[in-house]
């Protein structure tokens, strides 16, 4: 293991929520998954995300607290948050939180406060507008179910900022308290033991908003201010964040002009999601090797957040209408399986056609690609979606753990479930649960055991450096490597449905005992490399050499 934790970790998102209840009140708590634990272990994963665990109305998952500094009832005491926080350090699991603090809920007392009149002392930490704002037409997320980013209150007789939905009124970073109070609730956090945060909708929350000016200032300095005071507070802490901008604007949001990474440690690359999508689409690597080429240089520290799915839609918007149409032809054919006209609400499994090599295949690259993977819950077994459900929850539903009723996440009724389990069809609990797959060595889930492990034993993929090997490769395949001082791997990937061959025997030189160390069946030995099969859909992860040293 390398000098940063984060850059060689393994993340694993999860709802509390939907994943395990303990208590058998049909929602998840921290009992549940502190029983849970031992299988995350073994999966591999070295550091849990958890989204928002604050008590909250719920109307948007969560993402609208009504208390920064405890936990939702219904989850579990800060107790029993403690004591996941402690036993997952036994396991060497790092536990992050969602820190969103860009709004909080219309239920938050600062809120209530805050309406009721000019002269509260929250008044100011919010953004008003005594005017109705010109431009409070623009800048919805949320197009469809949001009209507008100003409301009228009829308490405070004022207009409010919402750049998410008209519950979620914004804080106002402008005011020196609504900063320290930010970096109290970070300390309050830090100081209970978690290793992070995953900060929700980072450019929003810089924004100092003006109203009538739909493209307001923002203030990237905060930025630098809340890693001071984080790092000071834990010096091996991260800031993982949420920021879905032009790749242009990338660098800032990892450090200033000066070059260094002084601000977030890391980022999603949401431009690698949509371009790994359409690469899968099209069955062509050309997207994901723009990609590679394209992406701004990080400074030294910072590091790209990789993942095929979160708790969102695959968000498309970065793609031009063309590529999008592509994507959605492939994975989104109904208009029920998109949302907001930039997305899809499915998992990974049921858009690849539940083709388990087409599955493995994805996570494999996205798993070899520079930058620390993201794995969302369920996605290791193969989880599938529900329709039926409104928006984003089609795709958290509860975790499925076995064939007992409920898929073993809840005793309680089916109806009292925080959410329905899918229990129908292709993916449901009793043909895609984690029991089934425990016993079965070819599982997809058994598949992620090995991948992560091997993950782990080349750590050259997260804290070294990524390239693409451009030499002539057959329709369908990418090539890439990975470098640093522990050695040099290489990557083949085929999205097409073709077999190939390949020849990398440039590398040749380079190389000391070449191996395959995961593959997609059992290929001939590497030799010189300039022979190299690989299926359709077919994969190779190759160990070079092996560095010197660390
Ligand atoms: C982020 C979250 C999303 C939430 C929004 C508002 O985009 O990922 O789930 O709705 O922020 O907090």
């Amino acid at each position: 293991m390398g000098d940063r934790w984060y850059q060689e970790a393994v993340v694993y998102c999860l709802d509390v929520d939907t994943f395990a209840d303990s208590d058998g009140d049909g929602v998840g708590d921290f009992r549940g998954l502190i029983g849970r634990l031992d299988y995350l272990a073994r999966l591999g994963v070295t550091c849990l995300w958890l989204h928002p665990i604050h008590p909250s109305p719920n109307r948007d998952d969560g993402y609208d607290a009504t208390d920064f500094y405890n936990v939702s009832p219904k989850l579990g005491t800060l107790g029993d948050f403690a004591e996941l926080l402690h036993q997952a350090r036994n396991r060497g699991i790092r536990v992050i939180i969602d820190l969103v603090v860009n709004h909080t809920s219309d239920e938050h007392p600062w809120f209530q406060s805050a309406r009721s009149s000019p002269d509260s002392p929250y008044r100011n930490w919010y953004v008003w507008s005594d005017e109705a704002p010109p431009d409070r037409h623009q800048g919805m997320v949320f197009p469809g179910e949001q009209n507008e980013t100003w409301s009228y209150d009829r308490t405070a007789k004022s207009w409010y900022y919402h750049r998410f939905y008209k519950f979620q009124p914004d804080l106002n970073v402008a005011n020196p308290q609504v900063r320290a109070e930010i970096k109290k609730i970070m300390s309050f956090w830090l100081q209970l033991g978690v290793s992070g945060f995953r900060m929700d909708a980072v450019p929003f929350i810089i924004e100092l908003t003006e109203a009538g000016n739909p493209n307001s200032p923002k203030d990237l300095d905060f930025l630098t201010e809340l890693r001071q005071h984080v790092q000071w507070r834990r010096g091996d802490a991260v800031l993982l964040a949420e920021a879905n901008v032009e790749p242009d604007q990338l660098p800032v949001y990892f450090g200033d002009s000066g070059g260094s990474a002084n601000r977030i440690h890391m980022l999603f690359d949401f431009m690698m999601n949509g371009r790994l999508m359409l690469a899968l689409a099209r069955q062509d690597p050309e997207p994901v090797i723009e990609a590679l080429r394209d992406t701004p240089a990080l400074p030294e520290g910072g590091q790209w957040a990789t993942f095929l799915r979160n708790h969102d839609e695959i968000d498309l918007s970065r793609l031009t209408a063309e590529q999008r149409n592509q994507v959605y032809d492939q994975f989104g054919p109904d208009e029920d399986m998109r949302l907001y006209g930039r997305g899809i609400r499915r998992r990974l499994a049921s858009m690849l056609g539940n083709d388990r090599r087409r599955i493995e295949l994805a996570y494999a690259l996205q798993f070899s690609l520079r930058g620390t993977p993201v794995l969302r819950y369920g996605e290791e077994i193969g989880m599938g979606e529900d329709l039926s459900l409104p928006g984003r929850e089609a795709i958290r539903t509860p975790m499925q753990w076995s064939y007992k009723e409920n898929g073993g996440f809840s005793t309680a009724d089916p109806e009292k479930l925080v959410r329905p389990v899918i229990d129908k069809g292709e993916y449901g609990y009793q043909k895609v649960n984690v029991t089934a797959q425990r016993k079965d060595p070819r599982s997809l889930l058994g598949w992620f055991e090995r991948m992560i492990r091997t993950l782990r034993e080349a750590p050259e993929i997260g804290s070294g450096s990524t390239s693409h090997i451009d030499v002539p490769m057959p329709p369908g395949v990418l090539a890439h490597r990975a470098d640093g001082p522990t050695g040099t791997m290489v990557f083949l990937h085929n999205l097409g449905t073709e077999d190939a061959e390949v020849d990398l025997s440039v590398l040749a030189p380079e190389a000391d005992l070449p191996i395959d160390v995961l593959t997609d069946r059992n290929y001939e030995e590497v030799g010189k490399l300039d022979r190299l099969k690989l299926a359709g859909y077919g994969y190779r992860w190759i160990r070079i050499c092996r560095g010197s040293g660390l």
